[in-house]
């Protein structure tokens, strides 16, 4: 008989979109289409990126890292012979969606939530502002605790610098990577990327600073940084956000070879609400 899980509400998704949810440890990514639901495993077979945050095109997900293909209506990779995800039986009962625990396939003791999935996770510090995360690899990078490290995150290629290596890291148990171990750094190339980053960072700064003066916006550039892969670069600003702000910081970013320029603030904005349980839900809050 089947054994229908809870995992998420209908809602949540938009046609050609997906999320990720989890039965028991094991991650699902499941999908709304045209043609009704789908549901497939949640980890890429390659390297373990999330197949929920991929692109759905053609009855198909692309993984968010390598770009590689999935079926969604078996799960077979495409143009990949023998590669595949398993396909997950999901349903929609009063909203909610539900995956049969028994189309799950076994792997090891993943049910008690002690297998280990093969992938190596190192603690990684990573960003300006000094965020850690556990980095995962299933190509044994070999790094240790202060090796400087090249990272893929949602927010590109970046360096990171390793806390702890995997001996205190490997397994399921420890839940979904926050991006990948690429290669530890050589010191040539971290020698070239630190002479473009203090070229490039004040010079974007003073110049992104210039531009939102002149157009009297009201933020106040305080911080940059210039991402590994040399095409992205992030502004930390004070203030408030402002829909003109990007397309000016991003004309800055051109002219000096970048093709991404995130702004991110510095500050989350005071609350508008009046504090009580779920008042600003969605942002806004009720104005008292
Ligand atoms: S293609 Fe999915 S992790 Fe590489």
């Amino acid at each position: 008989m089947a054994d229908w899980v809870s995992v998420a509400d209908a809602s949540q998704i938009a046609t050609d979109a997906g999320i990720t949810a989890f039965v028991d440890d094991v991650e699902v990514a499941v999908f709304r289409t045209s043609d009704g639901w789908r549901a497939i495993e949640g980890r890429c077979p390659h390297k373990g990126a999330s197949l929920g945050n991929g692109t759905v095109s053609g009855g198909c997900v692309t993984c968010p890292w390598h770009d590689w293909q999935f079926r969604l209506d078996d799960g077979q990779a495409v143009d990949r012979p023998g590669v595949a995800v398993a396909s997950l039986a999901v349903r929609e009962v009063e909203g909610r969606l539900e995956i049969d625990r028994d189309s799950l396939p076994q792997r090891g003791s993943a049910r008690d939530g002690k297998h280990d999935d093969g992938i190596q996770r190192f603690l990684v510090r990573y960003g300006a502002l000094g965020w850690v995360g556990r980095f995962g690899t299933v190509d044994g990078v070999d790094c240790r605790f202060r090796d400087c490290v090249v990272v893929q995150t949602e927010r590109g290629v970046e360096l990171g610098e390793v806390l702890a290596d995997p001996a205190d890291g490997t397994g399921a148990a420890n839940g979904k990577p926050t991006g990948e171990v690429l290669r530890v750094a050589a010191s040539d190339e971290l020698r070239q990327f630190s002479q473009r980053r203090r070229e490039v960072v004040p010079v974007l700064i003073s110049e992104s600073t210039a531009a939102l003066t002149d157009a009297a916006l009201p933020l106040e550039i305080v911080d940059g940084e210039l991402l590994f892969d040399g095409e992205s670069a992030v502004l930390y600003f004070l203030g408030e956000s402002h829909p003109d702000a990007g397309p000016l910081v991003t004309d800055v970013a051109r002219r000096h070879g970048l093709d991404r320029i995130e702004l991110c603030p510095l500050l989350d904005p005071p609350p508008t609400g009046c504090g009580s349980c779920g008042c600003d839900e969605g942002g806004g809050g009720c104005g008292v």
